[in-house]
């Protein structure tokens, strides 16, 4: 049985102040979540200690949003696993199209992030997705194999989540077709040749399309930007019913 994984990315927002204001309406929201599910934020680095507290006596998971593939050195700007763990950061997203897009970060770089984070414990979340130029081109599904493949070599595909998020859809309101995202997702278990594999959509999901998401056969989760930054749109699409 797979495990169904509801992560909010919160990118570049929310100080301190504001996670603790947005866990004042979550988390009453969080104790009706059905236990079947994680529910998992990944707030930006200076939040996880605040988070780490808040959250302690909860089922709220705390992701990073990236992490580096040494323990310590001379890595301006980066974050270490151990760093992570001290404040019990349980998931890692690596390769988001962001990164990926202003830090030119390459499927490489991605793979020993991802194989650092599973290595020291924590679960990694692999994004991978294709522009809409390549989707055009016809050439979606040759970019996504390439990231997958690249992106999990050597990696226990058992124990981390992939993140499907056409790039053209993130943040733009315009979601891919559910059908579309399950084909692909169907085709990324296939490549990965894991049945238990975890994968996600991620590309504006919101409150009035989750429940269509989440009944799709191949997807077994969500990556939520924009609608996780607001309490009661992410406790809605954390709480999909798939019944409805
Ligand atoms: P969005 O972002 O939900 O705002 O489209 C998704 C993501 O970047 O993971």
């Amino acid at each position: 049985m797979r495990k169904t994984v509801i992560a909010g990315n919160w990118k570049m927002h929310m100080t301190c102040a504001s996670a603790v204001e947005y866990m004042t309406k979550f988390l009453p929201l969080a104790k009706e979540f059905p236990s079947d599910r994680d529910v998992v934020i990944a707030p930006p680095f200076t939040a996880i200690s605040t988070l780490s507290s808040l959250l302690k006596e909860t089922d709220v998971f705390i992701s990073s949003q990236n992490v580096h593939w040494e323990d310590q050195g001379a890595f301006t700007a980066e974050i270490s696993p151990q760093m992570l763990l001290e404040h019990e950061v349980r998931y890692a997203i690596v390769g988001h199209s962001e990164p990926r897009k202003y830090f030119s970060e390459s499927d490489e770089q991605i793979n020993l992030r991802a194989r650092s984070a599973q290595s020291n414990g924590l679960i990694p979340i692999v994004c991978v997705g294709e522009s809409i130029e390549q989707r055009e081109r016809g050439e979606a599904e040759r970019v996504i194999r390439r990231q997958v493949e690249q992106g999990l070599e050597q990696l226990d595909a058992n124990n981390l989540v992939i993140a499907y998020e056409p790039i053209w859809a993130i943040g733009t309101g315009r979601t891919c077709e559910s059908k579309e995202a399950n084909r692909i997702c169907g085709l990324i278990r296939e490549w990965v040749g894991t049945s238990d594999l975890v994968i996600q959509y991620g590309g504006s999901v919101k409150p009035s399309n989750i429940d269509e998401i989440m009944s799709m056969s191949d997807i077994d989760g969500v990556l939520v930007g924009g609608a996780s930054l607001d309490p009661i749109s992410f406790g809605r699409i954390a709480n999909f019913n798939i019944e409805n």
